[in-house]
C-alpha cells in the first residue's frame, strides 16, 4: 500500500521510531498524520493532528476511535523495553500491557474505520519476537505474542479487506537501547525501511539486513491460516 494521500495513525509518535515514522509519512506524501503520544505533541506541519493516546488506557482508545473519523493506517509503534530476569510478575505485566494488548485494542477500536478504507495495520515488532534475548526476557515475550496475534488477525481480517503486516527490527539507535553497545540502524532509516516494505506488499517486513531463514515461518502460518479463511473439508 502506498502512504502519499493516506491517512496514517502512529502511537509513540514523540519520538524514536514512531517520530521518524511521522517525519517519513510526511515526506512520502501522507494527506494526514494521527501522532498518538501519551503527552501529545505539537509539529509545524498542519497536516499532523495530535492526539493523546496511552495504549495501556481504555478510554483513550476510545475517545480516539471516536474523535478519528476515517484511517488507512494503524501504525502500533508504542512499546516499552525493560532489563529484567523473569523473577518479577509486574514487569512482564507492564510489558504484556503496552507491547501486545495495546497494539490488540487498537486494532480492534479501529477496525471499523479500517475495514471501511480497506487499509492496514502495522505491527512494529522485534527480532526478539523470533528469538528470546535473555536480557529482556518479558520484552522477548511481549513481542512474540505480539508476533502470533499478528498473524492470527491477519487470517482473520483478510476477508474483510484489512492488511496485517508485522515489522521485524533489528536493533535501532533509539533511547530503548541506549548504553547497549552493538552495532544499530537509524530511527530514519527504519522508518524508510517500514514504508518501503509496506509499499511492497510484503506482510512480513524486513527492513534491516536480516538473514531469509527467519521467513520459513511464513508457509507454515499460511497452512495454518487457511483453517479460519476456508472450512476444512476434513478436520483433523
Ligand atoms: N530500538 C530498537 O532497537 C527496536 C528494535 C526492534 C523493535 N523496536 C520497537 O520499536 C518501537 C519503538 O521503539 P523505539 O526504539 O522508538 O523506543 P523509544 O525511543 O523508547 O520510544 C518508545 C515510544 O513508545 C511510547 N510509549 C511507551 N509506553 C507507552 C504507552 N503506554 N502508551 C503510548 N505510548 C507509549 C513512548 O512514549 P513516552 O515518551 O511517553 O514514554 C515512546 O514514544 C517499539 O515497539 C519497540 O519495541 C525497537
Amino acid at each position: 500500500m502506498a502512504i502519499a494521500k493516506k491517512t496514517v495513525l502512529i502511537t509513540g509518535s514523540n519520538r524514536g521510531i514512531g517520530r521518524a515514522l511521522v517525519e517519513e509519512a510526511l515526506k512520502r506524501g501522507a494527506k494526514r498524520v494521527y501522532a498518538g503520544a501519551r503527552n501529545a505533541i505539537r509539529h509545524p506541519d498542519k497536516r499532523v493532528t495530535p492526539v493523546t493516546l496511552d495504549v495501556t488506557s481504555a478510554s483513550q482508545i476510545q475517545r480516539a476511535a471516536t474523535e478519528i473519523d476515517t484511517l488507512d493506517i494503524l501504525i502500533n509503534n508504542a512499546g516499552v523495553a525493560i532489563y529484567d530476569d523473569l523473577s518479577n510478575f509486574e514487569v512482564i505485566e507492564q510489558h504484556l500491557a503496552v507491547n501486545f494488548f495495546g497494539p490488540l485494542n487498537m486494532s480492534r477500536a479501529f477496525l471499523p474505520l479500517l475495514t471501511r478504507s480497506k487499509g492496514a495495520i502495522v505491527n512494529n515488532l522485534s527480532l526478539a519476537a523470533l528469538a528470546a534475548l535473555p536480557v529482556i526476557p518479558a520484552y522477548s515475550i511481549s513481542k512474540a505474542a505480539a508476533l502470533n496475534m499478528t498473524q492470527s488477525l491477519r487470517a482473520i481480517l483478510a476477508g474483510q479487506g484489512v492488511m496485517v503486516h508485522a515489522v521485524i527490527l533489528g536493533p535501532i539507535d533509539t533511547d530503548m537501547n541506549r548504553g547497549f553497545e552493538i552495532p544499530k540502524a537509524s530511527p530514519e532509516s527504519a522508518a524508510a525501511g517500514i514504508f518501503d516494505g509496506m509499499e511492497r506488499g510484503g506482510e512480513e517486513i524486513f527492513p534491516d539486513a536480516v538473514s531469509p531463514i527467519h521467513r520459513r515461518g511464513e508457509a507454515l502460518e499460511r497452512q495454518f491460516a487457511a483453517f479460519v479463511q476456508a472450512p476444512a473439508k476434513n478436520p483433523v
